[in-house]
């Protein structure tokens, strides 16, 4: 461990943040430990490897990762670093392979990680070499409803718990389907953006009728998306709720209207209302009434750096970070409702998406912000509506009593000051499930 300094880093009851988290490398470091190093991390979607000895690669932090299938369906989570010198021993974005040769000097290793033909082995090693203790590194994974995390803490609780009651929350995107979902990607690109700004975005509905106008008049007008106000998000009943680091954000729903998905419009609303239609029951009965219902996820996060959905917002530095864009749909869609979520996802959050151009350049200048000698002497202020969160009789979490709100920020930061100062996980606390899941549906999916 590389820090025995003790961060304090928000006053939450003021609602100050110290900028230098946005743009230190010192910091940074620690992040790469003390959050990266043993948190759960979203590290991809069991789609992305269905059959024996699919591998797709991933990363953990900035540590290259590979996920693979083993010959027996087990899944495993393996540091792409050959344990001689340290070169990587997969190349490739994804395939199908039996096992990984290292091109440096030919070490050769399984998919579940076993190194198993070093060249040379008795007359170079005079067969002194401990191979079984030279297998590839390897984390902990679990899966929730398909999505594929890891972890490097052997102490971590588990994954059950670290979701806790978001979950009664997540469940309701990631986990209506019988037949589960499928992930499409990643897109892949660099911004010069610090990775929190990106999670601290997920819960923050209060710049989107400014920063989004245009985008959303233009959706308004072609589209025929209704018109984006303030008023009508401080009107409405939706919230947000943060539960062990997560932030959501969520709708109290219109019993018959689909969820909002990117690429509803006009002229597609009538896919998206027959297949709400014909799937509902399917989805009471795995969630039950109130969230089939009246719960309709909006933005998200998880804990560290997952976003709204399959969404990673991986570090690079402190002022920049690698963004992989999945779109995640229902496995058993219409292949036409598919494509249209699939380029409606892309033309709002894709690299180029209309929304996406909007955010983040809201990102990159926040960044660019603690990057100012005399700036950062200045905290962000992030007060609103202190106070006015807590307990809901319907809801899980603590709950705020509006949509727009900077609650689960705040939280979000006090979560990154206990990851940041907790010597193990035993110092991490996980709130006890208490939200009564009805229906089905199961952490397995
Ligand atoms: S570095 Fe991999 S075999 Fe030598
Ligand atoms: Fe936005």
């Amino acid at each position: 461990m590389s820090t025995t300094r003790q961060y304090a880093v928000i006053d939450p009851a003021a609602g100050k943040i110290d900028r230098r988290i946005f743009s230190e490398q010192a910091i940074y470091d620690d992040e790469m430990e003390m959050i990266f190093g043993r948190a759960w991390l979203m590290i991809g979607h069991e789609s992305l490897v269905p059959a024996v000895d699919d591998f797709f690669h991933t990363y953990m932090g900035e540590d290259p990762v590979i996920l693979t299938r083993d010959g027996q369906g087990r899944l495993h989570a393996l540091l792409n670093m050959c344990r001689h010198r340290g070169n990587r021993v997969c190349r490739v974005d994804d395939g199908n392979a039996k096992r990984f040769m290292c091109t440096y000097h030919g070490w050769t290793y399984r998919n579940d990680g076993a190194l198993e033909h070093v060249p040379g082995e008795s007359e170079a090693y005079y067969d002194a070499l401990d191979r079984p203790s030279l297998g590839l590194i390897e984390a902990r994974v679990e899966t929730y409803a398909g999505i594929i995390f890891a972890t490097w803490a052997k102490d971590a609780r588990s994954l059950e718990a670290y979701l806790g009651d978001a979950r009664w929350y997540l469940d309701t995107v990631f986990n209506r389907r019988d037949g589960g979902m499928q992930a499409l990607g990643p897109m892949k690109w660099l911004e010069p953006v610090n990775w929190k700004t990106m999670v601290d975005n997920c819960s923050d509905n209060y710049h989107v009728p400014t920063s989004h106008l245009s985008s959303a008049r233009v959706q308004s007008r072609y589209l025929g998306r209704p018109r984006l106000s303030h008023e009508d998000q401080f009107a409405s009943p939706n919230k947000h709720a943060f539960v062990n680091g997560h932030s959501v954000t969520f709708r109290d729903a219109d019993d018959n209207a689909p969820r909002y998905m990117h690429g509803v419009s006009k002229e597609t609303m009538r896919l998206f209302q027959e297949y709400h239609d014909a799937t509902t029951p399917e989805v009471e009965r795995r969630l039950g009434t109130f969230r089939a219902r009246r719960v309709q996820l909006a933005n998200h996060s998880i804990f560290p750096n997952g976003i709204l959905g399959l969404r990673l917002a991986l570090p690079r530095g402190p002022l920049k970070t690698e963004f992989w864009h999945f779109v995640l749909v229902d496995r058993d869609m219409p292949e036409d409702l598919k494509r249209v979520i699939r380029i409606g996802s892309q033309a709002n959050n894709g690299a180029a998406g209309m929304f996406e151009q909007d955010d983040v350049d809201n990102w990159r200048q926040v960044s660019a912000a603690s990057t100012s000698r005399f700036g950062r002497r200045h905290p962000q202020d992030l007060s609103m509506g202190v106070g006015h969160a807590g307990p809901h009789p319907d809801y899980p979490g603590l709950v705020s009593e509006r949509y727009i709100s900077e609650s689960n920020q705040r939280l979000f930061y006090r979560r990154w000051e206990e990851f940041m100062n907790a010597g193990s996980w035993a110092d991490i606390r996980l709130d006890p499930i208490k939200a009564h899941f009805d229906g089905t549906a199961t952490m397995r999916g």
